[in-house]
């Protein structure tokens, strides 16, 4: 894929899947541009990519704060002009089930995962439209965003199918316009985002956010780190980008789930009857082994 001189914006670009993809596109020959909301992150991230040899500008981002990030895209169209690749990558999520869901935990994870993504596309792609040099558009999801995710990460998956869902709308709307949409689906990925509430945003506070079961935080980033890593992501995206495919689906282990929760919608079109016990069991046997993804 020919990306050398291009310039990439990425959140959620300092840590984990983000900065694996500023990674693949630094070895590319591209400019990152790397935008967080964890400075300290920010600047070590930056510092590792420039000693392998990257050209990178940072910028601290609040993705859910629009005054913030209508500053930074301007400051990027202004210096670079429409990025060529576009990837809406920060994300939160905070474990438990959506009945238990405190009024903080809903605005943190939506504000980020929904409305951050939003901002990004509002204020870029316009202008990527209106160059007309093509590129790409990389929406962060996660498998949850294809099957429901029952129990564990229901508000998360919520954010997850919203953003899935407005990725296939953008592939259909931007391809006349040579602008490539991809939505990645992972399952767990060894990353920072069992400590997600590390970085909260303004009006959303800890002792706002339902609490964590005793050991569950352990539990949760034990089974993360167990999972692919970031730059096996990475290269599954670039794999994807460069044959124009929508779906980026790195765990195929939850194919069952997938076809199983689509076969259930089938059965409610054609009158068959509905398996719900056996959906909902094999979703919360699977969210038990794997709670955030
Ligand atoms: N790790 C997994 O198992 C997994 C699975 C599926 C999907 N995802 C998704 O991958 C994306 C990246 O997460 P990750 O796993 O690399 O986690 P991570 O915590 O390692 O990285 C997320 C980055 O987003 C930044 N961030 C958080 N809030 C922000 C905000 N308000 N504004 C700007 N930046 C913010 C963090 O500082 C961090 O650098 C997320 O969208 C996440 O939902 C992760």
């Amino acid at each position: 894929m020919d990306i050398e001189g291009e310039t990439a914006f990425i959140t959620g670009g300092a840590s984990g899947i983000g900065l694996a993809l500023a990674r693949r596109c630094a070895a590319l020959g591209a400019t990152v541009l790397l935008a967080d909301i964890e400075e300290a992150a920010l600047d070590r991230a930056a510092a590792d990519l420039r000693r392998a040899g990257a050209t990178v500008k940072t910028y601290r981002l609040d993705v859910s704060d629009r005054k913030n990030y209508e500053d930074v895209a301007t400051r990027v169209l202004d210096a670079f002009g429409p990025p060529h690749l576009l990837f809406n990558n920060a994300g939160v999520a905070w474990k438990g089930p959506a009945s238990q869901a405190l009024p903080d935990d809903w605005e943190w994870i939506v504000k980020v995962n929904v409305l951050g993504l939003g901002y990004g596309v509002a204020l870029f792609v316009p202008k990527m439209i209106q160059a007309g040099r093509g590129g790409y558009v990389v929406n962060t999801g996660s498998i949850t965003g294809l099957i429901t995710a029952v129990g564990a990460a229901a508000v998360y998956g919520m954010t997850k199918h919203a953003v899935v869902a407005i990725s296939e709308a953008l592939a259909h709307e931007l391809r006349p316009h040579g602008l490539h949409v991809a939505v990645v689906c992972p399952g767990q990925v060894a990353t920072n985002i069992g400590n997600a509430d590390r970085n909260l945003i303004s009006g959303v506070s800890r002792e706002g956010l339902s609490s964590a079961l005793p050991g569950e935080r352990e539990f949760t980033n034990q089974s993360i780190a167990q999972g692919l890593s970031p730059d096996d992501v990475a290269a599954r995206v670039f794999e994807a980008l460069e044959q124009k495919r929508t779906y980026v689906v790195t765990h195929p282990e939850y194919k069952d789930e997938v076809i199983l929760r689509h076969r259930q919608i089938e059965n409610a079109i054609t009158g068959r009857p509905e398996t719900d016990v056996q959906l909902l069991a094999m979703a919360k046997a699977m969210f038990a082994l794997s709670p955030l993804t």
